[in-house]
């Protein structure tokens, strides 16, 4: 069966790094006989958790006047998630955020509820893609934890990291060439293992 693989932009630049890289790593899923598809965040309707608390029960959001259903219908139907964002103040950028917020509900039905959608069975991948201007040492460090939590939330395999430091750096061509062939690379595997 053909894999399905989602990118999901969280970056408003939809001509800078992170896109590049983004659509690198479909590039390579696709190469790898996957079906791919990319939702740009920015273009898209998604308000913030209103913590109303309504899917404590398990229900599903109780916010139903945006776009979040087409992403809870991604979610629980491909086989693998490139999250990509640049970094914004230290982490993921507000529109990535406000997607991951409002996936409380696969949170409280894993976590609360305890009930595991893949079962033992395999999961869904995730793959983080992030692009920060600085070369500070732990500028990805909070982005990673927020994805890692993210795909664990919605019960998906971590699986690894693209990243692209130091943006600002005149001297960017190579190291972003070199980032780019990771990303095609890592969009392969994640379609083919
Ligand atoms: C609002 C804002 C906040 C930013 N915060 C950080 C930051 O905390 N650390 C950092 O290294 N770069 C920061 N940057 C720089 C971006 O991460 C960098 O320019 C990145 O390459 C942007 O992604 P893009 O190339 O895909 O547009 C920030 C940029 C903006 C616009």
């Amino acid at each position: 069966m053909t894999r399905k693989v989602l990118g999901i932009m969280g970056g408003p630049c939809l001509d800078g790094n992170t896109s590049a890289l983004l659509d690198a790593a479909l590039e390579g899923a696709k190469g790898a006989g996957a079906e791919v598809e990319r939702l740009d965040l920015v273009r898209m309707n998604i308000h913030p958790c209103l913590a109303c608390r309504a899917c404590d029960s398990g229900t599903s959001c109780a916010q139903d006047d945006d776009e979040m259903p087409e992403i809870y219908s991604r979610i629980t139907s491909v086989d693998a998630i490139i999250l990509a964002s640049p970094i914004f103040f230290m982490s993921l950028t507000a529109q990535t955020k406000a997607m991951i917020d409002r996936c409380q509900c696969f949170w409280v039905e894993k976590y609360v509820l305890g009930r595991r959608r893949y079962g033992t069975g395999p999961r869904p991948k995730g793959l983080l893609v992030a692009c920060a201007g600085s070369d500070k040492a732990i500028v990805f460090e909070p982005a990673r934890h927020v994805a890692k939590a993210f795909f664990a939330a919605i019960d998906y395999e971590w699986s690894g990291e693209v990243l692209l430091p130091h943006t600002d750096d005149p001297l960017l061509e190579p190291r972003k060439n070199a980032a780019l062939v990771a990303a095609r690379e890592a969009g392969r595997r994640i379609a083919s293992d």
